[in-house]
């Protein structure tokens, strides 16, 4: 440790990091202004978000909310529809909650200060160290997965990144380095360089500008570093959903807010249990909805990965028995019968997404009633 941060001192990795910065930085929307909204709104996008991808969800969001009191003002299903296909969607239900106390506290203004930042809902401590440096250039260092594997490779480190001791030992180190009065700078710059040139896979050392301090280059350990633990592994849950018609229209129910993708649309189902996936979905519509259907015919199953989880969802085109369109809900908190084309208009998870994907690619036509 005391040798680690000795050798981040003689490291004098500061000035080439920033010329390189100012000549290879990305030209993302929000670094014209700095507005520390503009710098929220990024990074509660960017993560577990590609760049480019961010950038696209990022101008679209600003296009509709300008500013803060428009988060604040808007409907939540408004919100969740424009975060749609982002995934983690408490991001986006906090995002709202915190919009509105900024509006009422904080006079519409999104505050650069660390610990001010620390009390808003959904901001921990990086996005707070993210907003406080890049907004408010005050002198936070910023340690994200890019930053992490730089320091990692910089200084060789041999213990496990996700390791309690290894994350302390690279938060001492990224603050003793961080130049003052330059945070905006050289945060941005390191995460520039991990997401650029210092890449997880085929780094580019020969154009980076650290190259000639870089231990684990000098070691060969590159490819090694950081050293990851051991893998989590992945559960498989198996889904069924049932796309019930019922003449022009489609059934639909919102989930629970406090529920995973609470606030957001699905079609009714639940986890497959013992029966076969017709029998089980007919059985958990009946269970969660009250509504009596049978199984027309199998659409498609779509497979989703998330962090810890792989979900495979079976999806079947039902039709009501009977004309009884009254529910029950069990565990959604509304429900609606909707035309085909209205569907849009409605935030849904991933894997109903691809259903509806699949069906708008493929067979149209099934949304469309049979004639008498
Ligand atoms: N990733 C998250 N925030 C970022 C930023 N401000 N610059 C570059 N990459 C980022």
């Amino acid at each position: 440790m005391r040798e680690l941060l000795s050798n981040s001192k003689n490291c004098h990795i500061v000035e080439p990091l920033l010329l390189w910065f100012r000549r290879a930085a990305r030209d993302l929307p929000w670094r014209s202004t700095y507005d520390p909204y503009h710098v929220w709104i990024s990074e509660i996008m960017l993560q577990q978000t590609q760049m480019d991808r961010g950038v696209v969800y990022f101008n679209r969001w600003i296009g509709r909310f300008p500013t803060v009191r428009a988060v604040a003002e808007a409907d939540l299903q408004e919100i969740l529809k424009y975060w749609e296909g982002l995934g983690y969607y408490a991001r986006a239900r906090n995002l709202h909650k915190a919009a509105k106390v900024i509006a009422d506290e904080l006079d519409g203004q999104v505050p650069c200060n660390y610990q001010l930042l620390l009390t808003l809902p959904g901001i921990g401590p990086y996005t707070a160290a993210a907003i406080a440096s890049v907004a408010g250039n005050q002198d936070v260092a910023v340690i994200d997965a890019n930053v992490t594997r730089v320091y990692a490779r910089l200084f060789d480190i041999d213990t496990p990144a996700g390791e309690s001791l290894t994350k302390k030992r690279i938060s001492d180190m990224a603050r003793e380095l961080l130049p003052r009065g330059r945070a905006r700078l050289y945060n941005q710059a390191l995460m520039d360089l991990g997401g650029l040139v210092c890449l997880p896979r085929n780094p580019s050392c020969e154009v980076c500008p650290l190259a000639s301090f870089c231990k684990a280059r000098q070691v060969g350990t590159v490819a090694e570093r950081p050293v990851l633990g051991p893998g989590k592994k992945i559960i498989t849950v198996e889904k069924v959903a049932g796309i019930i018609r019922h003449g022009d229209r489609i059934f639909i129910q919102q989930r629970a807010l406090e529920a995973v993708w609470g606030g957001l649309w699905e079609f009714p189902g639940g986890e497959l249990q013992d029966g076969t996936a017709e029998e089980e979905v007919v059985r958990q519509i009946l269970t969660e909805t009250s509504l009596v259907v049978r199984v027309v015919l199998p659409v498609t199953t779509v497979i989703h990965h998330y962090t810890r989880y792989k979900i495979v969802l079976h999806s079947f085109l039902c039709e009501l028995i009977g004309r009884n369109t009254q529910t029950t809900l069990r565990s959604a908190v509304d429900s609606r019968w909707v035309v085909p084309a209205d569907l849009g208009s409605y935030a849904f998870p991933a894997g109903p997404r691809k259903i509806l994907k699949y069906i708008k690619a493929t067979s149209p036509s099934l949304f469309e009633s049979p004639r008498p």
